[in-house]
């Protein structure tokens, strides 16, 4: 299973200026449980906005550099090279941003996990829209704002209508 996992505004908005438009501790929280144990894809700016690996997962991260060594993370040449090394350690695997590598693995994707920040954010990096046509939402769950968590959020779990693999069965 392939899962795309992302924090966007009312408005797609997901970054400005290579950082996060919030500090949302509750969103970082459930982060964090979804993809522990498990590889996580990035591309290389959602990389060095981190700053360094997220520990207790293999960090694939793709970049059309040569000359780019970071310690302690696995660097790739492609998305195709960035999935077949993540199922080669797991089943489930999570593409975690940002805009430019969610435009290219949209539709390689099983199932979307979206916080829904109750907001809308001066942005210069975006989702692509969701398209109900091809998306159900499975789940959802509402948590309000509170003294560590400036908005409301709605973490919404979206599927496929038709699997991915459907074709072969
Ligand atoms: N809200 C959220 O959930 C969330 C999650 C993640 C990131 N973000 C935000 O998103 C922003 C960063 O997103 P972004 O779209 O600017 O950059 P990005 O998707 O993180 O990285 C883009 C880079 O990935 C590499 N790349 C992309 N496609 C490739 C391909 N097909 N083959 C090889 N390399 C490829 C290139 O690296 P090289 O230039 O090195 O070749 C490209 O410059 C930041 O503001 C970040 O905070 C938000």
């Amino acid at each position: 299973m392939t899962t795309i996992v992302v924090a966007m505004d009312q408005e797609n908005g997901i970054g400005f200026q290579n950082s996060l438009l919030w500090h949302l501790p509750a969103d970082l929280k459930r982060f964090k449980a979804i993809t522990s144990g498990h590889p996580v894809i990035m591309g290389r700016k959602t990389y060095e906005s981190i700053g360094k690996p997220l520990p207790n997962r293999t960090n694939i991260v793709i970049s059309r550099r040569k000359d780019w060594f970071q310690e302690g993370i696995l660097i790739v040449g492609s998305i195709k090279e960035a999935l077949k090394f993540a199922k080669k350690i797991d089943e489930d695997i999570f593409i975690i941003g940002g805009g430019n590598i969610y435009e290219q693995t949209l539709e390689l994707t099983d199932k979307l996990e979206v916080t829904r920040v109750n907001t809308t954010c001066p942005a210069d990096t975006f989702f692509p829209r969701i398209d109900m046509k091809i998306w159900r939402k499975s789940g959802e769950e509402s948590v309000a704002s509170d003294e560590k968590n400036q908005f409301d959020m709605t973490f919404e779990t979206f599927e496929r209508i038709i699997p991915l693999n459907a074709e072969q069965g």
